[in-house]
């Protein structure tokens, strides 16, 4: 089946085409083609995303978006495809309202006008199943008997909104076991970030100015600088709290001169780094030892981060679990991942009434 994804929940825009088949025995994925416009230097100036210009930028973006998901010379291709076309999916939430519905519209003004069924999708659950999703082009296979020894699984969701972390016994099955009690890990490295002046999005920015530590570190010079906590890493139960790793940088970097503000830098920000990971990483094994899981899927526009992944690499290997992320430009919000996950949603539930008009945005949808 094809399926046209279309992303808009938070500050991205983003249309897709995938193809996918489940036969007896396997599934097959095949993403088509994306494009995603981002709104970063719109929102940069306020450090954040405002809500009334994303929506604003979707409506602009969507209708162009639409004909470029295939290059110029392939339009014949593409009226062919949308001929074809099986199913329309749209983010339902979470994200912001005004941009969630920019989204949802445009997608049931296609529903409708195509005469195609439209699925709602949860943001999270696409973040969740983005590992799944290859090259553009590149038809992968999954066994289901294979698919079947990964579970059950522990999900790291951690993005500018959420840090979610699950234990899923296959897809479409999960269970919320911790998650943050303030803010999401994104947005500490966005927040942080602000603080020492690095612009916005915070998670590169931080990286990049902890890399510039990396390679040229103060040594000792760094001895009367506090390292920053680790907040509940070693608390009993899975959930985050970020709120207080902001405070530190924020009390320790006010009380720097504007030469030691140069000068420690970097420093913060490889302890930021560090610090958001650790927890991360560590509260992440301990759910998979207390659940059995025998495997960890990460997703969301954190797991970008380098310094990430490679700590999750190191400690999957010891732990001997298995480590599925996804490819670098599906961690942050994108369409293909939507329309990935309305195809195991679709066929989980076949029978469900697809209708366009069923479909209302919710801000606060969970999963
Ligand atoms: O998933 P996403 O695109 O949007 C939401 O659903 O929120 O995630 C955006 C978040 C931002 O907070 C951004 O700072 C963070 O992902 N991010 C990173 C990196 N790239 C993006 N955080 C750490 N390291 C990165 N390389
Ligand atoms: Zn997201």
């Amino acid at each position: 089946m094809i399926i046209l994804g279309i992303e808009t929940s938070c500050d991205e825009t983003s249309i897709a085409l995938l193809e996918a088949e489940k036969e007896k025995a396997a599934f097959f994925i095949q993403p088509i083609r994306s494009v995603v416009s981002s709104q970063i230097k719109i929102h940069a100036p306020y450090g954040g995303v405002v809500p009334t210009l994303a929506a604003r930028e979707h409506v602009k973006n969507l209708d162009y978006l639409f004909n470029q998901v295939l290059p110029f010379e392939q339009k014949l291709k593409f009226k062919k495809i949308i001929k074809q076309l099986d199913l329309i999916a749209v983010t339902e939430g979470p994200g912001l309202i005004p941009a969630l519905l920019v989204g949802i519209n445009f997608a049931k003004a296609l529903a409708w006008g195509l005469k195609k069924p439209l699925i709602g999708i949860n943001h999270l659950e696409a973040h969740l199943l983005s590992f799944l999703l290859g090259e553009e082009g590149q038809k992968q296979e999954f066994k289901i008997k294979d698919l079947n020894k990964m579970f059950p699984a522990i999900g790291l969701i951690v993005s500018g909104g959420h840090t979610l972390l699950l234990l899923v016994k296959k897809i479409g099955d999960y269970q919320i076991i911790g998650e943050t009690r303030d803010d999401a890990a994104g947005e500490c490295f966005d927040k942080t970030s602000r603080i020492l002046g690095l612009g916005y999005p915070g998670g590169p920015a931080i990286a990049q100015e902890a890399e510039l530590y990396q390679s040229n570190p103060l040594n000792n010079e760094i001895n009367n600088l506090p390292s920053l906590p680790r907040p509940m890493i070693n608390s009993k139960d899975f959930d985050f709290s970020f709120s207080g790793l902001k405070t530190a940088v924020l009390y320790t970097y006010q009380k720097l001169s504007k030469s030691q503000k140069r000068k420690y830098k970097s420093y913060l920000a490889y302890e930021i780094e560090n610090a958001i990971t650790d927890v991360l990483v560590e509260k992440t094994i301990k759910a998979a030892r207390t659940y059995q899981a025998k495997s960890i899927i990460l997703g969301g526009g954190v797991t970008a981060n380098k310094k990430l992944r490679e700590k999750f690499s190191q400690i999957t290997k010891v732990n001997k679990l298995n480590l599925y992320v996804p490819l670098l430009k599906y961690t942050t919000d994108n369409a293909m991942m939507v329309a990935g996950a309305a195809f195991f949603n679709f066929i989980n539930n076949p029978h469900n009434d697809y209708s366009w008009n069923n479909l209302i945005g919710n801000a606060n949808l969970i999963l």
